[in-house]
């Protein structure tokens, strides 16, 4: 790690290590059968109880599903205890049903699949995991729409008002490391060639020019044509989601730590400084930075990721880097002590996480891939950063 913490930081740090393990060991035994989504009054759902009323679309199929596994795999990878490992494979396991249904699976297949199979991959090994990563990989390399240089987001649903085909959202930033890691495992350029056609689009349409970031930019799927933009998961058009300003911050650094390109750490300099300039005194992030002062809603999921992309940010500009790194680190404490439940009688870490501006079942509640976020910038911290995207 670039920078050091001071050694009282350090101490607490460590303390906050201890209270996260403690609890995962609870929770890892709780929840092993499971893949959780969110922990409703402090128990996790199960995304894999086809029982459920998700169906295959929320449910083996949900975007998330690759998170818990995430979670465990990196406190498998900071403290080598297998039972994190054969814990997490279940999950894996569990997905392989997604293949065979294949119908409903999206372009966030990297969000699945990178914090499953390839994290198990790339620290034990196992070639089935290989093998369900490079599935994945051409499943998303799939998706390219090569006249508009863009990976398709989601699929068709029966009776959607909108036809989506040619939608792309800043989310999929996280989903194209799947196929830098898939280039490199077969040493074969294609798959970057088409992550990084993805990114470059995504650099023109989605970046507005304060260094604000849309959600949703539609191009004619046919003539690839640019069409229009939509406000998606945020308070409305033209607003700044602030989770998709964390998609672009950490996923333009991560594809300039995949591909050395300059214009792509540029980008995630842009969306930083924007989103920098827009954050409170109390460093807590609402769920929109144009949304209304009241209610005040919060989204802690948006600060967990900034607080990763801001890490990672210090770390990769160095010297030039501090502010970077402070900021991350104020943002990570902030969480720690204002938003976390480390009892181990819960399954959720992080409160007051929100799925979107206008829903209601999924605002200010506890999610899977907030709590991994966390875990990822704590892990940063003690310099156990395991690169899972
Ligand atoms: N990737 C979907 C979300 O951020 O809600």
């Amino acid at each position: 790690m670039f920078w050091t913490l001071e050694e009282e930081k350090k101490g607490w740090i460590q303390e906050i290590y201890q209270k996260v393990e403690r609890k995962y060991r609870q929770v890892r035994e709780r929840s092993k059968d499971k893949i959780p989504a969110m922990a409703i009054n402090g128990v996790h759902d199960d995304r894999s109880d086809t029982s459920k009323e998700w169906g295959i679309d929320n449910g083996l199929n949900w975007w998330t599903n690759g998170f818990f596994a995430g979670i465990l795999w990196q406190l498998y990878q900071a403290g080598k205890d297998e039972r994190y490992a054969e814990i997490a494979r279940i999950s894996e396991e569990k997905m392989d049903a997604c293949f065979l249904a294949y119908y409903g699976l999206h372009h966030d297949v990297g969000f699945m699949w990178l914090p499953t199979a390839v994290a198990d991959y790339r620290l034990t090994g196992n070639l089935d995991s290989r093998r369900r990563g490079l599935l994945a990989a051409n499943l998303l390399a799939g998706r390219f729409n090569p006249a508009g240089k863009f990976i398709r987001a989601w699929n068709e649903l029966d009776g959607a008002k909108e036809r989506n085909r040619g939608w792309a959202i800043i989310d999929c930033m996280f989903n194209i490391p799947l196929l830098y890691w898939a280039s490199e495992e077969l040493d074969d350029p294609r798959y970057r060639q088409i992550a990084m056609l993805h990114a470059d689009t995504a650099m023109r349409y989605f970046i507005r020019e304060n260094g604000s970031v849309r959600h949703i930019i539609e191009f004619d799927a046919e003539s690839g044509n640019y069409l229009r933009s939509h406000g998606g998961q945020g308070y409305g058009h033209g607003s700044s989601w602030t989770r998709g300003q964390t998609w672009a911050i950490y996923g333009f650094a991560l594809s300039y730590l995949h591909t050395g390109k300059k214009e792509y750490l540029d980008t995630a300099v842009r969306v930083a400084d924007y989103f920098k300039g827009r954050l409170n005194a109390e460093c807590l992030v609402p769920i929109d930075f144009d949304q209304p002062a009241e209610p005040a809603y919060e989204d802690s999921t948006a600060a967990a990721i900034a607080a990763c992309g801001f890490l990672e940010l210090g770390e990769i500009l160095k010297e030039r880097g501090k502010g970077y790194f402070e900021t991350g680190l104020r943002l990570f404490s902030v969480l720690t002590e204002k938003r976390c439940d480390f009892s181990e009688d819960t399954d959720g870490i992080l409160q007051k996480c929100s799925g979107s501006y206008h829903g209601t079942s999924d605002r200010e509640v506890n999610f899977v891939y907030a709590d991994y976020y966390y875990v990822e910038a704590l892990l940063r911290l003690m310099d156990k950063r395991f690169l899972i995207f």
